[in-house]
């Protein structure tokens, strides 16, 4: 199964665990994208190290997220009993509507979720020296509705102690470590234990500093109120099927979206619109 949908640049063949992906190529970049959930599971500028990590252990089976890249969450955030945690948008197959080349040389990828729900879930991805994803919900019911969503990015690091973030001081969170609400008192955010916060009211571009890598990763973002910071460190990566014992060393969580009391609600009619831009540079 080989289909190419722009010649030299776009192609969607099998990947892993036989599942479909999107192959591109860019000018500055490589990237991975499956169906399965509208999954990128892989964005490299020429000559670097990936900016997204994977999993070595990663799943790819139909009724599985899968580990890494860029999972969709949606229309729920964490657990919620008797469905899927995280919701039914990471492991449900999408559909790949349009795909096309810019004049520039950017390739655009634009995905629709099939659902039986008033709510119209779509999600673009562009690919070029940066990774653009744009996740759009319409209202197409008679009634309003509400929903969390989340890019629950997963980062490449060098090394967990060698890092540091930028641009949450004074955000408050929900820590589910230590549950409780808190305000971020430091001036960039370290870790050196399991962490796992959801920082809510902020709009900030995030900067991941990589010491280990001599890179900065940065984070920008419109129509997202929320941003998680996430790393499982060792007792979780232990529990984890599908994640390795020491994965958590080389891998952090930065999520933007709209999760508790920063959550959607649209009116019949309405649309949200979410964009986050991922780019890295040499730190300053
Ligand atoms: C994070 C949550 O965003 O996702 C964590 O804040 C959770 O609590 C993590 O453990 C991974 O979730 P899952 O369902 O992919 O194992």
């Amino acid at each position: 199964m080989i289909q190419e949908l722009i010649p030299h640049y776009a192609v969607m063949l099998e990947g892993q665990g036989g599942l479909p992906k999107v192959v591109i190529k860019t000018e500055w970049s490589d990237a991975e994208i499956y169906l399965h959930g509208a999954h990128v599971t892989h964005f490299q500028k020429k000559g670097e190290t990936p900016l997204l990590f994977l999993s070595e252990l990663s799943e790819f089976e139909s009724s599985k997220p899968i580990r890494g890249g860029i999972p969709i969450i949606f229309p729920w955030f964490g657990p919620r009993e008797g469905f899927p945690a995280h919701g039914y948008a990471r492991t449900t197959d999408w559909k790949l509507k349009q795909s096309a080349l810019s004049s520039t040389g950017e390739v655009m990828i634009h995905f629709l979720l099939p659902s039986e729900e008033s709510l119209e879930t779509e999600l673009i991805v562009r690919v070029a020296q940066q990774l653009s994803l744009e996740m759009i919900v319409t209202n197409r019911g008679e009634n309003e509705a509400t929903f969390e969503n989340c890019l629950h990015t997963y980062f490449q690091i060098g090394a967990i102690d060698s890092i540091s973030i930028e641009g949450l001081t004074g955000s408050s969170y929900l820590d589910k470590v230590t549950p409780g609400t808190f305000t971020e008192a430091a001036g960039s955010v370290t870790i050196a234990s399991e962490v796992d916060r959801v920082y809510l009211d902020t709009t900030a571009t995030i900067e991941i500093t990589d010491r280990k890598l001599g890179r900065t990763i940065r984070v920008a973002k419109s129509g997202s109120n929320s941003t998680v910071v996430w790393n499982p460190w060792i007792a979780k990566s232990q529990r984890m099927p599908d994640f390795g014992d020491a994965e958590y060393l080389q891998m952090l969580c930065v999520e933007s979206g709209n999760l508790a009391s920063n959550k959607i609600t649209l009116a019949p009619g309405a649309k949200s619109v979410m964009t986050v831009e991922i780019s890295n540079a040499p730190p300053a």
